[in-house]
């Protein structure tokens, strides 16, 4: 799949339309990140700011209801400008639209003007994006400088991705539709592209039989918290799998692509998809371990387990944790395990990409027993850094060897001011910059492989494990690893 160069013209100004701009991501993660865009003059001149939702709010109760109430706490305080806030406000307008309903549409053609760059931002869930794009095509809304932005998950599985991009490209091209995933957008998560392929001293070893294993891990202490609606129908899996932890799999594991273009990173990561192996019922009963968490304690606090959670269906089996050995069939990675995990309500907030270096092929030097080998940590939350495991002399008389860190610290190496995510994606959008965002055939080949295993459980027709809050997930994870002689990084400490 190649994507034409889009049509939209730079220089002309923006209009911002979200939809579900009265939503959960609208006030935690896109205003802000518009707001700091702004203050940072990096919207166009002339831009402005539509926010769509269902409440019958006038433009003035939008903002003092909305912007002051619930976007602005979510400002970093030392960045907070009350008059840079106050030209910010200036450039937003509320439209009040049933998205269901054709007839608001042409409310919404009033407010937005003609001659713009277009960026629709589907912040709503997935099942309206179809209705939405058919309603603005319908309200000619859609030209050749338009762009949507599709939140995820898309779909929830491989034939409803399928219908929504199908229907989304009646009215747009490829090269228009930006489907984002915030990971992409991390400081770190690009910095991996730097790291693998800017560093010639990586590129010979970055393969088996060099590397032993794979370790990715997301682990959130945050419970399912007021999203329980989405959330339960969703599950660990789609939310985080099937998405996030599969791009970070596919930057770790693919090949250097000819340039920075987009179509050049995303064929790249659409063979690392393309080549992981489908799991068969037998697998995902011995290489997948899905859990949910149960009352325990986080940071020294009590918390609720996820039954008890509002708006929790009673019984629900939806899965708060995964953790799974994937395998890529191709040359490099023949044999390398790839560990994924991901919670919620876990011990702590880590997000951490570990290569386990393969051991020595026999050791002249002790080391007590132990068997230690080289690893690169690469740590993308709650801090960002490198390090890399060696082994060096303990001091004394004797030859022994312990293992020592050689630590980036990537905040202090680096001290500007680092984007979040959604800012740095909404620039891309902006600019017409596609190469961290999904193309379709790679979103479908990450469904195409993460359905059977959502299959295969509910047919399976058991439980998910139980794990206490505030712990690293259920013993099945632990006992996952073990069976291929490997240990998830915090035990190995
Ligand atoms: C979102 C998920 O995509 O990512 C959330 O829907 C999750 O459930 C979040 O909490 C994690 O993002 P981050 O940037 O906090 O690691």
């Amino acid at each position: 799949m190649t994507t034409q160069q889009a049509s939209a013209t730079p220089d002309l100004p923006l209009d911002m339309i979200i939809f579900g701009g009265t939503g959960d991501l609208s006030f935690r993660k896109l205003l802000p990140a518009l707001y700091m865009a702004h203050l940072h003059c990096n919207l166009p001149p002339d831009s402005r700011i539509l926010t769509i939702g269902r409440k019958p709010w006038s433009r003035d109760e939008y903002i003092s209801e909305f912007m002051e109430q619930k976007a602005k706490p979510f400002i970093e305080k030392k960045a907070f400008d009350a008059s840079a806030w106050d030209k910010f406000l200036a450039i937003f307008e509320y439209v009040r639209m049933d998205v269901d309903a054709p007839e608001d549409y042409l409310r919404l053609k009033e407010a937005s003007r003609d001659g713009v760059n277009r960026v629709f931002y589907l912040a709503t869930s997935p099942d309206l994006f179809t209705h939405i794009c058919d309603n603005l095509a319908s309200a000619g809304l859609v030209d050749g400088n338009s762009r949507v932005v599709l939140e995820k998950p898309l779909g929830h599985d491989l034939a409803s991705a399928q219908q929504i991009n199908n229907a989304v490209g009646k009215h747009f091209d490829e090269a228009q539709i930006y489907r984002i995933d915030h990971y992409l957008g991390k400081e770190t998560v690009q910095n991996l592209m730097v790291l693998r392929f800017g560093n010639p001293i990586f590129g010979p070893l970055w393969q088996a039989p060099y590397i032993k294993s794979v370790q990715i891990t997301v682990a959130e202490t945050v419970g399912v918290g007021s999203r329980a609606g989405f959330y339960d129908k969703t599950g660990a899996l789609r939310d985080m799998v099937q998405n996030h932890l599969l791009q970070l799999l596919c930057i770790v594991a693919m090949e250097p692509p000819v340039s920075l273009d987009p179509d050049a990173v995303r064929d790249e990561k659409l063979k690392v998809l393309r080549s992981l192996r489908p799991m068969t019922p037998e697998d995902i009963a011995r290489d997948t371990v899905r859990g949910q968490y149960t009352a325990g304690a986080v940071d020294g606090e009590a918390v609720k387990g996820y039954l008890e959670e509002d708006n929790v269906p009673a019984g629900s089996r939806a899965e708060t944790f995964v953790a799974l050995r994937a395998r890529i069939n191709n040359w490099r990675w023949a044999n390398v395990p790839f560990f994924l995990r991901t919670g919620k309500r876990m011990q702590k907030k880590l997000s951490e990409i570990v290569i386990e270096f393969s051991d020595l092929p026999f050791s002249i030097i002790p080391s007590g027993g132990r068997t230690y080998g080289n690893r690169l940590v690469i740590q993308l939350q709650p801090e960002e850094s490198i390090q890399l495991q060696v082994l060096a002399k303990e001091p004394g008389s004797g030859m022994h060897m312990l293992p020592v860190s050689l630590n980036l610290d990537l905040q202090q190496a680096f001290t500007e001011r680092r984007a979040e995510a959604y800012e740095r994606l909404l620039i891309d959008v902006i600019r017409g910059r596609l190469t961290h965002f999904m193309r379709r055939d790679e979103l479908e080949a990450a469904w195409a492989w993460a359905e059977p295993i959502l299959e295969g459980w509910a047919k399976s027709g058991e439980r998910p494990r139980s794990y206490s809050a505030g712990t690293f997930g259920p013993a099945a994870s632990t006992a996952l690893m073990t069976r291929e002689n490997a240990v998830w990084a915090e035990e190995s400490q």
